[in-house]
């Protein structure tokens, strides 16, 4: 169980979901682990129970300080960065185009797309100390596949699968390494706004109905998929965006 041994790694929206079960696989495989999210006792609880080889910092992925604070708790504690997780994500909750504010929309923006420019312009000159390094981003099978309901947040997840696919290219004479992973929907605290209806057995039914693996994802999934692109195993794989999704995107 060493996949990453030796690499130090961030990972934004660690304190719960997805974001939760990646730093805990990455700390199991021996990576140091940078838990940052904007809830700050979240992110403490989770670091907590990883122990020593994980630190959590309260950060906010919208604002310029925060990640770069995020970035230095990596070189201060660990002594560099090898690997970061853009997992952080908001949503609008599942409702006609037209009923989403301007508020709800910047926000989803802020979160899911201007991030991904703050935490390049912050982690990259770390990682090209380091003589390399990997970015994954959290996108969604949203991204390749939007519904009605969506919208907005299907368009970030777009957003997000294009530059993954632009840095990949751009960032590869550093040797840094840009992918995405597109879950399918999932058990997390963003399931009830996904679904746009309350978490009943007979709501989630209707969504399991879509995947032809019969099941939501759970973070292990994900997971699981966060450690082969943070490994060496995948060192020529570069620009490509996993679906994650049981065969939703078929
Ligand atoms: N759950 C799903 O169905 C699903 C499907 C596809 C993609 N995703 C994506 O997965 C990622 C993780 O979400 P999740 O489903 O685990 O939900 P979650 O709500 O369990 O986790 C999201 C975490 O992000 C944190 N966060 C939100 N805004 C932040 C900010 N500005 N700065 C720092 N942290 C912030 C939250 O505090 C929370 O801990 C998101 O990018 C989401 O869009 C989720």
């Amino acid at each position: 169980m060493n996949r990453l041994a030796d690499k130090i790694a961030i990972v934004t929206g660690a304190a719960s979901g997805f974001g939760r079960g990646i730093a805990e696989a990455y700390a199991r495989e021996g990576a140091k682990v940078v838990i940052a999210d904007l809830n700050g006792a979240g992110a403490r609880a989770v670091a907590d129970a990883i122990g020593a080889a994980a630190v959590s910092i309260a950060a906010d992925v919208t604002r310029r300080a925060d990640v770069e604070a995020m970035v230095a708790a990596a070189v201060d504690n660990f002594g560099g960065l090898d690997i970061l997780v853009n997992n952080a994500g908001a949503t609008h909750k599942n409702k006609p185009a037209l009923e989403v504010t301007e508020e709800e929309f910047d926000r989803i923006y802020a979160v899911n797309v201007k991030s991904l420019y703050l935490t390049t312009l912050a982690a990259v000159p770390a990682m090209e100390k380091r003589g390399g390094g990997v970015i994954i981003n959290t996108a969604s099978t949203a991204g390749v596949r939007p519904r009605p309901g969506l919208t907005w947040y299907n368009g970030s997840k777009g957003a997000a699968i294009t530059l993954t696919k632009s840095l990949a290219a751009e960032l590869a004479p550093k040797k840094i390494r840009v992918n995405a992973i597109n879950p399918v929907i999932g058990e997390t605290g963003l399931l009830e706004s996904f679904m746009g209806q309350p978490d009943t057995p007979e709501n989630r039914a209707r969504f399991v109905a879509t995947i032809p693996l019969g099941r939501m994802s759970r973070p292990s999934d994900i997971a699981n998929a966060a450690v082969f692109l943070a490994e060496d195993a995948s060192e020529f794989i570069t620009g490509v965006a996993i679906e994650v999704d049981g065969g939703r995107c078929v």
